[in-house]
Protein backbone atom coordinates (compact mmCIF):
# COMPACT_ATOMS: atom_id res chain seq x y z
CA UNK A 1 0.00 0.00 0.00
CA UNK A 2 0.79 4.01 -0.62
CA UNK A 3 0.07 6.28 1.82
CA UNK A 4 -0.31 10.06 0.88
CA UNK A 5 0.22 12.30 3.97
CA UNK A 6 -1.04 15.67 4.06
CA UNK A 7 0.97 18.29 6.09
CA UNK A 8 4.48 19.81 7.07
CA UNK A 9 4.97 19.56 10.60
CA UNK A 10 7.00 17.45 13.50
CA UNK A 11 3.52 15.21 13.64
CA UNK A 12 3.70 14.71 10.27
CA UNK A 13 7.17 13.28 10.20
CA UNK A 14 6.31 11.29 12.67
CA UNK A 15 3.56 9.94 10.82
CA UNK A 16 5.72 9.12 7.85
CA UNK A 17 8.47 7.92 9.86
CA UNK A 18 5.77 5.37 11.72
CA UNK A 19 4.12 4.48 8.57
CA UNK A 20 7.70 3.41 6.74
CA UNK A 21 8.03 1.14 9.39
CA UNK A 22 4.84 -0.71 9.07
CA UNK A 23 6.02 -3.87 6.71
CA UNK A 24 2.60 -3.35 4.59
CA UNK A 25 3.47 -0.04 3.38
CA UNK A 26 5.33 0.05 0.32
CA UNK A 27 6.08 3.77 -0.03
CA UNK A 28 5.01 7.12 1.79
CA UNK A 29 4.14 10.34 -0.43
CA UNK A 30 3.90 13.56 1.67
CA UNK A 31 2.65 16.86 0.75
CA UNK A 32 4.13 19.50 1.30
CA UNK A 33 6.32 17.63 3.64
CA UNK A 34 9.69 19.15 4.72
CA UNK A 35 13.62 18.31 4.39
CA UNK A 36 13.56 15.94 7.14
CA UNK A 37 10.28 14.03 5.84
CA UNK A 38 11.95 14.00 2.32
CA UNK A 39 14.56 11.73 3.82
CA UNK A 40 11.84 8.74 4.24
CA UNK A 41 9.16 9.94 1.73
CA UNK A 42 8.84 11.45 -1.84
CA UNK A 43 7.53 15.08 -1.12
CA UNK A 44 5.60 16.60 -3.80
CA UNK A 45 4.22 20.60 -3.26
CA UNK A 46 0.79 21.87 -2.47
CA UNK A 47 1.15 25.31 -4.03
CA UNK A 48 -2.76 26.15 -3.21
CA UNK A 49 -1.47 25.23 0.69
CA UNK A 50 -3.13 21.96 2.46
CA UNK A 51 -6.93 23.19 2.38
CA UNK A 52 -6.30 23.01 -1.50
CA UNK A 53 -8.80 19.58 -2.02
CA UNK A 54 -8.69 19.27 -5.19
CA UNK A 55 -4.69 19.32 -5.27
CA UNK A 56 -4.86 16.54 -2.59
CA UNK A 57 -7.34 14.32 -4.68
CA UNK A 58 -5.02 15.08 -7.52
CA UNK A 59 -2.01 13.62 -6.15
CA UNK A 60 -4.10 10.24 -4.48
CA UNK A 61 -5.13 9.80 -7.75
CA UNK A 62 -1.44 10.61 -9.24
CA UNK A 63 0.25 8.00 -6.78
CA UNK A 64 -2.85 5.87 -6.73
CA UNK A 65 -2.67 5.68 -2.92
CA UNK A 66 -4.36 3.23 -0.66
CA UNK A 67 -4.71 5.68 2.25
CA UNK A 68 -4.73 9.01 2.40
CA UNK A 69 -3.81 10.47 6.26
CA UNK A 70 -4.80 14.27 6.62
CA UNK A 71 -2.60 15.78 9.55
CA UNK A 72 -3.30 19.35 10.29
CA UNK A 73 -7.09 20.59 11.37
CA UNK A 74 -7.69 23.19 8.73
CA UNK A 75 -7.42 21.02 5.88
CA UNK A 76 -9.85 18.63 7.90
CA UNK A 77 -12.24 22.22 8.97
CA UNK A 78 -11.94 23.08 5.37
CA UNK A 79 -13.61 19.33 4.05
CA UNK A 80 -10.56 18.00 2.34
CA UNK A 81 -11.42 14.41 3.74
CA UNK A 82 -14.67 14.63 2.94
CA UNK A 83 -12.96 15.12 -0.92
CA UNK A 84 -10.81 12.63 -0.85
CA UNK A 85 -13.32 10.12 0.71
CA UNK A 86 -15.96 11.30 -2.86
CA UNK A 87 -12.93 10.20 -5.10
CA UNK A 88 -12.83 6.88 -3.71
CA UNK A 89 -9.95 6.74 -1.68
CA UNK A 90 -9.86 5.48 1.90
CA UNK A 91 -9.08 8.48 4.49
CA UNK A 92 -7.99 8.76 8.06
CA UNK A 93 -9.86 12.09 8.83
CA UNK A 94 -13.22 13.44 9.92
CA UNK A 95 -15.31 14.79 7.79
CA UNK A 96 -15.66 19.05 7.75
CA UNK A 97 -18.90 18.46 9.82
CA UNK A 98 -17.64 16.16 12.42
CA UNK A 99 -14.29 18.29 12.44
CA UNK A 100 -16.72 21.00 14.14
CA UNK A 101 -15.67 19.49 17.40
CA UNK A 102 -12.10 21.36 16.81
CA UNK A 103 -13.70 24.36 14.74
CA UNK A 104 -16.15 25.75 16.90
CA UNK A 105 -15.50 25.42 20.95
CA UNK A 106 -18.74 26.44 21.29
CA UNK A 107 -20.10 23.26 19.02
CA UNK A 108 -17.74 20.90 21.38
CA UNK A 109 -19.26 21.76 24.17
CA UNK A 110 -22.94 21.32 22.89
CA UNK A 111 -21.91 17.80 21.80
CA UNK A 112 -20.46 17.32 25.14
CA UNK A 113 -23.49 18.30 27.21
CA UNK A 114 -26.15 16.50 24.80
CA UNK A 115 -23.39 13.11 25.66
CA UNK A 116 -23.37 13.77 29.27
CA UNK A 117 -19.40 14.84 28.79
CA UNK A 118 -17.57 16.21 31.90
CA UNK A 119 -15.72 19.37 30.62
CA UNK A 120 -15.42 22.93 32.55
CA UNK A 121 -18.83 25.13 32.85
CA UNK A 122 -18.43 27.66 29.87
CA UNK A 123 -20.94 30.69 28.96
CA UNK A 124 -20.36 31.41 25.06
CA UNK A 125 -20.23 35.01 24.08
CA UNK A 126 -20.96 37.45 21.53
CA UNK A 127 -20.36 40.94 23.22
CA UNK A 128 -18.23 42.29 25.85
CA UNK A 129 -21.20 42.53 28.19
CA UNK A 130 -21.37 38.70 28.33
CA UNK A 131 -18.33 38.15 28.71
CA UNK A 132 -17.49 40.42 31.73
CA UNK A 133 -20.75 38.98 33.13
CA UNK A 134 -19.07 35.56 32.46
CA UNK A 135 -16.09 36.52 33.95
CA UNK A 136 -17.41 37.71 37.13
CA UNK A 137 -20.01 34.74 37.59
CA UNK A 138 -17.19 32.33 37.26
CA UNK A 139 -14.19 34.12 38.76
CA UNK A 140 -10.54 33.60 38.54
CA UNK A 141 -8.57 32.03 37.43
CA UNK A 142 -10.40 33.50 34.49
CA UNK A 143 -10.17 31.22 31.19
CA UNK A 144 -10.82 32.80 27.37
CA UNK A 145 -10.86 31.19 24.30
CA UNK A 146 -11.50 32.43 21.12
CA UNK A 147 -14.34 29.98 19.88
CA UNK A 148 -12.79 29.34 16.22
CA UNK A 149 -9.68 27.35 14.91
CA UNK A 150 -6.02 29.71 16.28
CA UNK A 151 -3.20 27.33 16.07
CA UNK A 152 -3.56 26.40 20.07
CA UNK A 153 -3.27 30.37 20.77
CA UNK A 154 -6.57 31.06 21.05
CA UNK A 155 -7.19 30.66 24.84
CA UNK A 156 -5.89 32.87 27.88
CA UNK A 157 -5.76 31.73 31.40
CA UNK A 158 -5.46 34.70 33.19
CA UNK A 159 -6.14 35.81 36.97
CA UNK A 160 -6.14 39.34 35.51
CA UNK A 161 -9.76 40.49 34.50
CA UNK A 162 -8.28 43.31 32.14
CA UNK A 163 -6.00 41.15 29.93
CA UNK A 164 -8.92 38.56 30.46
CA UNK A 165 -11.78 41.24 28.59
CA UNK A 166 -8.53 42.45 26.25
CA UNK A 167 -8.62 38.66 24.66
CA UNK A 168 -11.88 38.86 24.61
CA UNK A 169 -12.26 41.90 23.07
CA UNK A 170 -9.95 40.77 20.26
CA UNK A 171 -11.39 37.46 19.52
CA UNK A 172 -14.97 39.05 19.51
CA UNK A 173 -13.42 41.68 16.98
CA UNK A 174 -12.70 38.92 14.27
CA UNK A 175 -15.67 38.37 11.64
CA UNK A 176 -18.17 36.23 13.50
CA UNK A 177 -16.25 36.45 16.83
CA UNK A 178 -17.42 34.53 19.50
CA UNK A 179 -16.04 34.27 22.91
CA UNK A 180 -16.00 31.08 25.46
CA UNK A 181 -15.67 31.92 28.75
CA UNK A 182 -14.98 29.31 31.50
CA UNK A 183 -14.61 27.49 34.46
CA UNK A 184 -10.75 27.02 35.38
CA UNK A 185 -9.85 23.14 36.05
CA UNK A 186 -7.69 22.41 38.48
CA UNK A 187 -5.22 19.31 37.83
CA UNK A 188 -2.58 17.90 35.88
CA UNK A 189 -3.04 17.69 32.40
CA UNK A 190 -3.16 14.67 29.59
CA UNK A 191 -3.64 14.21 26.39
CA UNK A 192 -5.24 10.73 24.87
CA UNK A 193 -5.51 10.33 21.21
CA UNK A 194 -8.36 8.45 20.71
CA UNK A 195 -7.95 6.34 16.89
CA UNK A 196 -12.14 6.01 15.64
CA UNK A 197 -13.88 4.93 12.88
CA UNK A 198 -17.24 6.07 13.16
CA UNK A 199 -18.35 3.64 15.73
CA UNK A 200 -15.44 1.79 17.22
CA UNK A 201 -12.63 3.99 19.73
CA UNK A 202 -9.26 2.53 20.22
CA UNK A 203 -7.16 4.86 22.97
CA UNK A 204 -3.52 5.41 22.52
CA UNK A 205 -1.11 5.75 25.29
CA UNK A 206 -1.96 9.05 27.19
CA UNK A 207 0.71 11.46 26.86
CA UNK A 208 1.80 14.87 28.41
CA UNK A 209 2.18 18.39 26.60
CA UNK A 210 3.91 21.45 27.43
CA UNK A 211 1.68 24.08 26.14
CA UNK A 212 3.66 27.46 27.67
CA UNK A 213 6.38 28.84 26.44
CA UNK A 214 8.76 28.92 29.22
CA UNK A 215 10.04 26.78 32.10
CA UNK A 216 7.80 26.39 35.18
CA UNK A 217 5.02 27.30 32.75
CA UNK A 218 5.83 30.87 32.27
CA UNK A 219 4.47 32.84 29.61
CA UNK A 220 1.87 32.84 26.80
CA UNK A 221 0.64 29.35 25.18
CA UNK A 222 2.12 27.74 22.28
CA UNK A 223 1.49 25.17 19.70
CA UNK A 224 3.28 22.72 22.00
CA UNK A 225 7.17 23.12 23.28
CA UNK A 226 7.88 19.38 24.32
CA UNK A 227 6.01 16.12 25.77
CA UNK A 228 6.72 12.42 26.79
CA UNK A 229 4.68 9.36 27.47
CA UNK A 230 4.33 7.00 29.41
CA UNK A 231 2.63 8.80 32.52
CA UNK A 232 3.84 6.72 35.52
CA UNK A 233 1.73 9.56 37.50
CA UNK A 234 -1.29 8.68 35.76
CA UNK A 235 -4.29 6.39 37.78
CA UNK A 236 -4.01 2.63 35.94
CA UNK A 237 -7.20 2.77 33.79
CA UNK A 238 -7.00 6.47 33.07
CA UNK A 239 -7.22 5.69 28.75
CA UNK A 240 -10.60 2.99 29.15
CA UNK A 241 -12.03 5.21 31.73
CA UNK A 242 -11.69 8.35 29.34
CA UNK A 243 -13.14 6.25 26.83
CA UNK A 244 -15.80 4.90 28.46
CA UNK A 245 -17.12 8.21 30.06
CA UNK A 246 -15.80 11.12 27.29
CA UNK A 247 -14.94 9.67 23.83
CA UNK A 248 -17.69 6.73 23.40
CA UNK A 249 -20.11 8.95 24.05
CA UNK A 250 -19.25 11.54 21.86
CA UNK A 251 -19.01 9.04 18.70
CA UNK A 252 -21.81 7.87 19.48
CA UNK A 253 -23.50 11.49 19.32
CA UNK A 254 -21.76 12.23 16.38
CA UNK A 255 -23.07 8.70 15.28
CA UNK A 256 -26.69 9.92 16.21
CA UNK A 257 -26.50 13.12 14.41
CA UNK A 258 -25.55 11.67 11.02
CA UNK A 259 -22.03 12.59 11.38
CA UNK A 260 -19.99 9.81 12.35
CA UNK A 261 -16.79 10.86 13.32
CA UNK A 262 -13.40 8.91 11.88
CA UNK A 263 -9.99 9.99 12.90
CA UNK A 264 -8.36 10.83 15.48
CA UNK A 265 -10.22 12.44 18.64
CA UNK A 266 -7.84 14.28 20.89
CA UNK A 267 -8.67 14.69 24.05
CA UNK A 268 -7.12 17.62 25.99
CA UNK A 269 -8.26 16.49 29.77
CA UNK A 270 -7.35 18.05 32.95
CA UNK A 271 -7.45 15.04 36.19
CA UNK A 272 -9.06 17.18 39.07
CA UNK A 273 -10.51 16.16 42.24
CA UNK A 274 -13.86 15.45 40.65
CA UNK A 275 -12.28 13.43 38.27
CA UNK A 276 -11.05 13.76 34.28
CA UNK A 277 -12.86 16.88 32.65
CA UNK A 278 -12.51 17.92 29.34
CA UNK A 279 -10.32 20.82 28.47
CA UNK A 280 -10.25 20.48 24.42
CA UNK A 281 -11.02 18.45 21.65
CA UNK A 282 -8.71 17.59 18.23
CA UNK A 283 -9.84 16.08 15.55
CA UNK A 284 -5.95 15.09 14.31
CA UNK A 285 -2.98 14.03 16.29
CA UNK A 286 -1.39 16.41 18.53
CA UNK A 287 2.16 18.21 17.75
CA UNK A 288 3.96 17.31 19.97
CA UNK A 289 2.70 14.92 21.65
CA UNK A 290 2.19 12.49 18.43
CA UNK A 291 6.31 12.50 18.00
CA UNK A 292 6.49 10.20 21.70
CA UNK A 293 3.46 8.65 21.39
CA UNK A 294 3.77 6.80 17.73
CA UNK A 295 7.52 6.57 19.20
CA UNK A 296 5.89 3.56 21.38
CA UNK A 297 3.63 2.33 19.36
CA UNK A 298 4.23 -1.01 18.34
CA UNK A 299 1.09 -1.61 16.36
CA UNK A 300 1.97 -1.32 12.34
CA UNK A 301 0.70 2.58 11.81
CA UNK A 302 -0.60 2.39 7.93
CA UNK A 303 -2.81 -1.10 8.62
CA UNK A 304 -4.76 0.57 12.35
CA UNK A 305 -5.17 3.84 10.37
CA UNK A 306 -6.31 1.89 7.14
CA UNK A 307 -8.50 -0.18 9.61
CA UNK A 308 -10.10 3.02 11.03
CA UNK A 309 -10.36 4.77 7.39
CA UNK A 310 -12.11 1.34 5.87
CA UNK A 311 -14.51 1.13 9.36
CA UNK A 312 -12.81 -2.37 10.33
CA UNK A 313 -11.39 -1.12 13.94
CA UNK A 314 -13.42 -3.13 16.12
CA UNK A 315 -11.81 -6.36 14.62
CA UNK A 316 -8.07 -4.79 14.50
CA UNK A 317 -5.36 -6.80 17.25
CA UNK A 318 -4.76 -4.79 20.02
CA UNK A 319 -2.51 -1.98 20.56
CA UNK A 320 1.28 -3.08 21.20
CA UNK A 321 3.61 -0.88 22.95
CA UNK A 322 7.20 -0.20 23.87
CA UNK A 323 7.99 -0.27 27.25
CA UNK A 324 10.29 2.22 26.52
CA UNK A 325 10.18 6.04 27.79
CA UNK A 326 10.15 8.90 25.19
CA UNK A 327 10.60 12.86 25.63
CA UNK A 328 10.66 15.42 22.74
CA UNK A 329 12.13 18.83 23.34
CA UNK A 330 10.44 21.35 20.53
CA UNK A 331 13.42 23.72 19.39
CA UNK A 332 11.49 27.20 18.18
CA UNK A 333 13.11 29.53 16.52
CA UNK A 334 13.65 33.35 18.18
CA UNK A 335 10.81 35.35 19.10
CA UNK A 336 8.38 32.46 18.82
CA UNK A 337 5.39 32.23 19.82
CA UNK A 338 5.06 36.01 18.53
CA UNK A 339 7.10 36.83 15.50
CA UNK A 340 9.32 33.72 14.90
CA UNK A 341 12.22 34.50 12.72
CA UNK A 342 13.17 32.86 10.08
CA UNK A 343 15.99 31.71 7.49
CA UNK A 344 18.73 30.87 10.20
CA UNK A 345 20.47 27.86 9.65
CA UNK A 346 19.80 24.71 11.42
CA UNK A 347 23.36 23.14 12.09
CA UNK A 348 25.37 19.91 13.95
CA UNK A 349 21.95 17.26 12.46
CA UNK A 350 24.52 14.80 10.51
CA UNK A 351 26.08 13.95 14.21
CA UNK A 352 23.39 13.70 16.59
CA UNK A 353 24.46 11.93 19.64
CA UNK A 354 22.73 8.92 20.81
CA UNK A 355 21.25 7.97 17.57
CA UNK A 356 19.05 5.63 17.00
CA UNK A 357 17.94 6.38 20.34
CA UNK A 358 17.72 10.28 19.55
CA UNK A 359 17.03 11.74 16.45
CA UNK A 360 15.27 14.69 15.11
CA UNK A 361 12.06 15.27 13.16
CA UNK A 362 11.63 18.32 11.20
CA UNK A 363 8.70 20.94 11.35
CA UNK A 364 9.63 24.49 10.56
CA UNK A 365 12.69 23.78 8.54
CA UNK A 366 13.24 24.56 4.52
CA UNK A 367 15.83 24.55 2.09
CA UNK A 368 17.94 27.79 1.16
CA UNK A 369 18.42 28.59 -3.03
CA UNK A 370 21.93 26.73 -1.71
CA UNK A 371 20.15 24.10 -0.44
CA UNK A 372 21.34 25.00 3.16
CA UNK A 373 18.82 23.84 6.09
CA UNK A 374 17.36 26.88 7.51
CA UNK A 375 14.51 27.68 9.98
CA UNK A 376 11.50 28.57 7.99
CA UNK A 377 8.30 28.45 11.05
CA UNK A 378 8.22 29.16 14.97
CA UNK A 379 8.74 25.42 15.84
CA UNK A 380 11.60 24.29 14.08
CA UNK A 381 12.36 20.79 15.37
CA UNK A 382 11.48 18.28 17.89
CA UNK A 383 13.82 16.40 19.02
CA UNK A 384 13.00 12.81 20.73
CA UNK A 385 14.78 10.35 23.37
CA UNK A 386 14.00 7.51 24.34
CA UNK A 387 15.46 5.02 26.96
CA UNK A 388 14.33 2.24 29.79
CA UNK A 389 14.11 5.25 31.99
CA UNK A 390 12.25 8.62 31.58
CA UNK A 391 15.46 10.12 33.23
CA UNK A 392 17.27 8.47 30.25
CA UNK A 393 14.83 9.41 28.05
CA UNK A 394 15.45 12.88 28.62
CA UNK A 395 19.05 13.23 28.94
CA UNK A 396 19.47 11.72 25.27
CA UNK A 397 16.79 14.35 24.30
CA UNK A 398 18.51 17.29 25.66
CA UNK A 399 21.61 16.18 24.73
CA UNK A 400 20.96 16.03 20.95
CA UNK A 401 18.83 19.22 21.58
CA UNK A 402 22.49 20.58 22.89
CA UNK A 403 23.86 19.39 19.59
CA UNK A 404 21.88 21.74 17.18
CA UNK A 405 23.01 24.86 16.39
CA UNK A 406 19.75 27.89 15.66
CA UNK A 407 20.62 31.06 15.73
CA UNK A 408 18.26 32.93 18.51
CA UNK A 409 16.47 29.56 19.26
CA UNK A 410 15.32 28.65 22.23
CA UNK A 411 13.51 25.53 23.90
CA UNK A 412 12.17 24.41 27.35
CA UNK A 413 14.92 22.81 30.02
CA UNK A 414 11.76 21.18 32.11
CA UNK A 415 10.12 19.01 30.17
CA UNK A 416 9.02 15.75 31.92
CA UNK A 417 11.43 17.12 35.20
CA UNK A 418 8.29 17.31 37.35
CA UNK A 419 7.39 13.83 35.94
CA UNK A 420 11.17 12.55 36.74
CA UNK A 421 11.40 13.49 39.60
CA UNK A 422 8.01 12.26 40.98
CA UNK A 423 6.09 15.45 41.78
CA UNK A 424 3.05 14.90 39.69
CA UNK A 425 0.22 14.03 41.61
CA UNK A 426 -3.35 13.89 41.01
CA UNK A 427 -5.95 15.29 43.30
CA UNK A 428 -7.40 12.68 45.35
P1 LIG B 1 -7.05 24.72 24.46
O1 LIG B 1 -6.65 25.46 23.19
O2 LIG B 1 -8.49 24.72 24.74
O3 LIG B 1 -6.36 23.43 24.55
O4 LIG B 1 -6.31 25.50 25.66
C1 LIG B 1 -4.93 25.64 25.71
C2 LIG B 1 -4.42 25.47 27.11
O5 LIG B 1 -5.04 26.41 27.98
C3 LIG B 1 -4.76 24.13 27.73
O6 LIG B 1 -3.86 23.14 27.39
C4 LIG B 1 -4.71 24.45 29.20
O7 LIG B 1 -3.37 24.50 29.66
C5 LIG B 1 -5.26 25.83 29.25
N1 LIG B 1 -6.71 25.73 29.52
C6 LIG B 1 -7.71 25.73 28.62
N2 LIG B 1 -8.91 25.61 29.21
C7 LIG B 1 -8.68 25.55 30.52
C8 LIG B 1 -9.52 25.43 31.68
N3 LIG B 1 -10.85 25.40 31.59
N4 LIG B 1 -8.93 25.37 32.88
C9 LIG B 1 -7.58 25.43 32.99
N5 LIG B 1 -6.74 25.55 31.97
C10 LIG B 1 -7.27 25.62 30.73
N1 LIG C 1 -0.29 19.71 21.46
C1 LIG C 1 -1.42 20.49 21.29
C2 LIG C 1 -2.07 20.41 19.98
O1 LIG C 1 -1.66 19.66 19.12
O2 LIG C 1 -3.04 21.10 19.79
Amino acid sequence: MKVLVIGSGAREHAVVRALALDPAVDAVVAAPGNPGIEAVALCEPLPGGVTDADAVVDLARRHDVGLVVVGPEAPLVAGVADAVRAAGFACFGPSAEAARLEGSKAFAKEVMSAADVPTAMAHVCTNEDEVAEALDALGAPHVVKDDGLAAGKGVVVTDDRAAALEHARACLAKPDGRVVVEEFLDGPEVSLFCVCDGQTVRPLAPAQDFKRVGDGDAGPNTGGMGAYSPLDWAPAGLADDVVARIAQPVVDEMAKRGTPFAGVLYVGLALTVRGPRVIEFNVRFGDPETQVVLDRLRTPLGQLLLAAAEGRLAEAEPLRWSDEHAVTVVVAARDYPATPHTGDPVTGLDTLPGEPDAYVLHAGTARDADGVLVSSGGRVLSVVGRGATLGLARARAYAAVDAVGLDGSHHRRDIAERAERGEVTVPA
